[in-house]
């Protein structure tokens, strides 16, 4: 949606501030939220990094470690995952969860995956559920990634498609541009969470970044995104959905559009509440 103000200095800076500021917030604020609506999309990651007892993964993006403790089931005490994210207050949530599950074989770190040291050719897997769409220079994120693997390790995450092939986003979008304008789109590729959206990039990134066996498979899931449309409005409300489409609107003008999304969202509620699809890339790759 519209490009976010850059800040000059170091690699990801302005997403490091979204992230350790109102993101994460919302993200925090909206967790179960979150964690209903994409949980299958995480399961589909896990799978695909074909993990076994032993293993050490590294869970990019992390957030609040949904992933990470997914992982962490799969290998077991005799392995490791190690979350990295930048948000604080995201990884606070994670960290507290991991103690309380008693976890010891996870690890959570405040880092920018992009110009992280990780050590080198140390992980059997890295993996994301929708963590890695962010970065100023996907291809240097992704060979400092591919450094930290070992030889014949697996990379394995989810990123959207395009927006426009997005119900769960582009139903209320469409709802609220009968009443407020169309918003800057901002550059196609830009840090975000459609910056992934095109195959072709994603292998070239991939492929610059030097991985191999580069597969993306079309990966589409039902998403609850509310109990009912007024509580699809209510978070809406609060997400950047509301900062995108209705900054600078008039009360009557942003009124009718909420009215349209409540509409709209209102004749795909039912029984498990508001659901929409949302179709996603699966892609794994090798470190050769
Ligand atoms: C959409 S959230 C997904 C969080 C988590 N993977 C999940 O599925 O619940 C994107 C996450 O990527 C993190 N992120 C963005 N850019 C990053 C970077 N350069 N290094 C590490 N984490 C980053 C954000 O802080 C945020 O937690």
């Amino acid at each position: 949606m519209v490009a976010r103000p850059r800040f000059r200095g170091m690699p990801n800076e302005d997403q490091a501030k979204y992230w350790q500021g109102k993101g994460g917030e919302h993200w925090v604020s909206e967790r179960d939220r979150y964690a209903r609506m994409v949980a299958g999309f995480g399961d589909a990651v896990v799978e695909a990094a074909s993990l076994s007892p032993g293993d050490r993964v590294l869970d990019v993006g992390c957030g609040m470690g949904p992933t990470t403790f997914a992982a962490a089931d799969r290998v077991g005490p005799s392995g490791e995952v190690v979350g990295v994210d930048l948000s604080g207050p995201m990884l606070g949530v994670a960290r507290e969860r991991a103690e309380e599950a008693g976890l010891a074989h996870v690890r959570f770190e405040q880092a920018d995956a992009q110009v992280h040291s990780f050590e080198p050719d140390t992980f059997d897997a890295a993996i994301s559920r929708f963590g890695v769409m962010f970065f100023d220079d996907p291809k240097a994120a992704f060979a400092n990634i591919a450094a930290a693997l070992r030889r014949g390790g697996r990379l394995a995450f989810v990123c959207w498609q395009p927006l426009f092939e997005n119900e769960w986003i582009m139903v209320p979008v469409a709802a609220a541009l009968e009443h407020v304008p169309l918003p800057e789109m901002g550059e196609p590729g830009a840090p975000g969470p459609f910056a992934f959206a095109e195959q072709g990039r994603v292998e070239d990134i991939l492929g610059s970044a030097g991985f191999k066996n580069i597969s993306l498979e079309p990966l589409e899931l039902p998403m609850r995104v509310g109990s009912d449309a007024d509580d699809f409005v209510a978070f809406a409300k609060t997400s950047d959905f509301a900062d995108t489409l209705m900054e600078g609107v008039d009360d009557a003008t942003a009124a009718a559009a909420w009215a349209s999304v409540r509409e709209a969202l209102g004749s795909y509620a039912g029984p498990d509440g508001v659901v929409l699809s949302g179709k996603t890339w699966l892609v794994t790759a090798i470190r050769p």
